[in-house]
């Protein structure tokens, strides 16, 4: 693994990226803003004696520098004030950008960490389809429905590769893929060994059936965010490559400059398509996140 990094990072950003996995990950809260404002939380969370840091990028969001006792055991925790939830995470449904009424379909919703955030910017309004395909994974979405107050959303156990028997088309969609989770390695260090090219060689052969069938179900002009916990070029850029090549009428949305790298155009000796470099890469040793990728598609 080692190796392929040095292949497409260079030695001396393997090094760096090897180093940073190494650092503890700062813990960081969305305030959820269907039930509190910003201020009220911070205001709550300060007098319990939590040290509260906004993150200046990403709205509503707060590092948290002190912690007296488990975050996920507060009373505001419990009432759904707030999500625990990584930046690089939090950032899926901003770039998204859903509307009170538009339809979004989140593909891979459980546990519900971007579904929530979702729900959280369409205002509780228009429609909201969580699929995931897990059954044990569905009650912990529906919990955290539940704890967030969320009313505009609909849980489906099915695989997302069968979404067009719904017969719906969507606005926005946001396919946060199943992946090796190669990019986790900072949150949880086991994944240093559990990672192989053939797990993600298999990983890439279900991203790019779901993303196809994720662009097939957008309206024209919808948008459908690409994304993985992984930074391997095989999950990311050499997936959405791939599935474009073989499709008329969609291009990749510029988003590049606004919160990470941008996205690779050439890897392993392999040209890519240019726009490519307008989706987005944060690293654990440049952004101090988990690592992180990012691709928005427009149907034209
Ligand atoms: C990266 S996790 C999703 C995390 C979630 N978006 C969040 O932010 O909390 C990927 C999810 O995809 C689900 N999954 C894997 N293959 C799927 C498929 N073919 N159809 C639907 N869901 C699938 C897994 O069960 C897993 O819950």
């Amino acid at each position: 693994m080692i190796e392929r990094y040095i292949q497409f990072l260079g030695l001396d950003e393997t090094i760096n990226y090897l180093k940073a996995n190494e650092l503890p990950l700062t813990p960081s809260i969305r305030t959820n803003t269907l039930k509190i404002s910003t201020s009220e939380l911070r205001k709550r969370l300060e007098n319990k004696g939590f040290e509260l840091e906004p993150i200046e990028w990403i709205p509503h969001a707060f590092n948290v520098l002190k912690t007296p006792y488990n975050l996920g055991s507060s009373h505001e925790f419990l009432q759904g004030y707030y999500y625990l939830q990584n930046v690089a995470s939090m950032l899926s449904a901003i770039i998204l950008d859903p509307k009170p009424n538009d339809t979004v379909i989140d593909m891979c919703a459980a546990p519900g960490s971007k579904s929530t955030h979702l729900a959280q910017l369409m205002e509780n309004e228009g429609t909201l389809i969580l699929i995931d395909r897990n059954k044990n994974r569905i009650p912990a979405l529906e919990i955290n429905l539940r704890r967030m107050g969320i009313i505009n959303s609909i849980v489906l156990n099915m695989d997302a590769v069968n979404v067009s028997n719904l017969h719906i088309k969507a606005d926005k969609i946001l396919l946060d893929a199943p992946c090796t989770g190669e990019g986790l390695i900072r949150q949880d260090p086991d994944r240093k060994k559990s990672k192989n090219i053939r797990y993600i060689e298999k990983m890439a052969l279900i991203q790019k059936k779901l993303l196809k069938t994720g662009l097939n179900t957008l309206k024209t002009r919808g948008n459908l965010l690409y994304c993985t916990c992984s930074i391997a070029p095989e999950e990311n850029e050499l997936v959405v490559n791939d599935t474009l090549k073989s499709l008329d009428n969609f291009s990749i949305v510029d988003i590049s400059n606004k919160y990470g790298l941008k996205g690779l155009t050439e890897v392993f000796g392999i040209n890519l398509i240019e726009d490519l470099k307008f989706s987005q890469r944060l690293y654990p040793h440049i952004h101090d996140t988990i690592g992180f990728y990012y691709c928005l598609i427009t149907k034209l």
